[in-house]
C-alpha cells in the first residue's frame, strides 16, 4: 500500500497532531505525516514534528505571500491530502479549489449544532444532553462540509468545560485515525 502524503495544519498544542503521527506509523494506515504547517511559531504541536523529523514550516497569514508559501511547500512534498487538526485560521478558497475533498477538519461539537469557536460554553449554556467531536471536509462554508465520521458522549450534570473538552479530545483520537481509514477504504 503506497500512503498518501499528508500535512497537518495546526496552530497549538498538536495533540491530535501526535495521534496522528503515531497511527501513521502502523503498516497499514493509508496516510504518512509528511509535512506539518503551522501559522503559530510557538505552537506547541511543532515539537512533534521535530521530535519524529517531520518537516514543518510556520507561515505568517499576515503575510499577502503565505497562501503562495503554503502551495510551494505542499508541492514540494508531494502533498495529496490535508488534515486540519485545531488549525485556528480559515482556510482559502484557493487552496479548498485545489484539494477539493482532499481536506478534512476536526471539530469539538456535533455538528451542524455549534460551528466556530467557544463549543464547550455554548453547549452548557444551550443545556445539550450530548457533546461530541465532527470529522468533515472542508468547503468554503466555516465547519460546514459533509461529515465522514461523528462520535458522542452524554453529558453528565456536574460536567463543566474542562470536561467536556477532556471527554471531546479522547473521542477524537479516535474519531480521527477513523474517518481517514474510511476515506481510503472508499477509494
Ligand atoms: C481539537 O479539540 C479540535 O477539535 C479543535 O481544536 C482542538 C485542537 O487540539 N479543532 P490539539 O491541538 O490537536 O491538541
Amino acid at each position: 500500500m503506497v500512503k498518501k502524503k499528508t500535512c497537518v495544519f495546526i496552530s497549538g498544542k498538536g495533540s491530535n497532531l501526535k495521534n496522528l503521527i503515531s497511527r501513521s506509523r502502523e503498516k497499514n494506515f493509508p496516510i504518512n505525516i509528511s509535512l506539518v504547517i503551522s501559522n503559530n511559531k510557538n505552537a506547541y504541536g511543532i515539537n512533534y514534528a521535530k521530535k519524529f523529523r517531520i518537516p514543518y514550516v510556520i507561515i505568517n497569514t499576515k503575510n499577502q505571500n503565505y497562501e503562495n508559501k503554503v502551495f510551494l511547500n505542499l508541492k514540494k512534498y508531494k502533498i495529496s491530502f490535508i488534515c486540519l487538526a485545531g488549525f485556528m485560521k480559515i482556510i482559502s478558497s484557493g487552496l479548498i479549489k485545489n484539494y477539493k475533498r482532499k481536506i478534512i477538519n476536526i471539530h469539538p461539537s456535533l455538528l451542524p449544532k455549534f460551528k466556530g469557536l467557544n463549543t464547550f460554553s455554548r453547549i452548557l449554556k444551550n443545556k445539550e444532553i450530548k457533546a461530541g467531536c465532527t470529522v468533515h471536509y472542508v468547503n468554503e462554508k466555516l465547519d460546514s462540509g459533509s461529515t465522514i465520521t461523528q462520535k458522542s458522549f452524554f453529558i453528565e450534570d456536574n460536567d463543566n468545560e474542562l470536561d467536556l473538552k477532556k471527554k471531546t479530545q479522547k473521542l477524537e483520537y479516535s474519531a480521527f485515525p477513523e474517518a481517514i481509514i474510511k476515506i481510503f477504504r472508499n477509494i
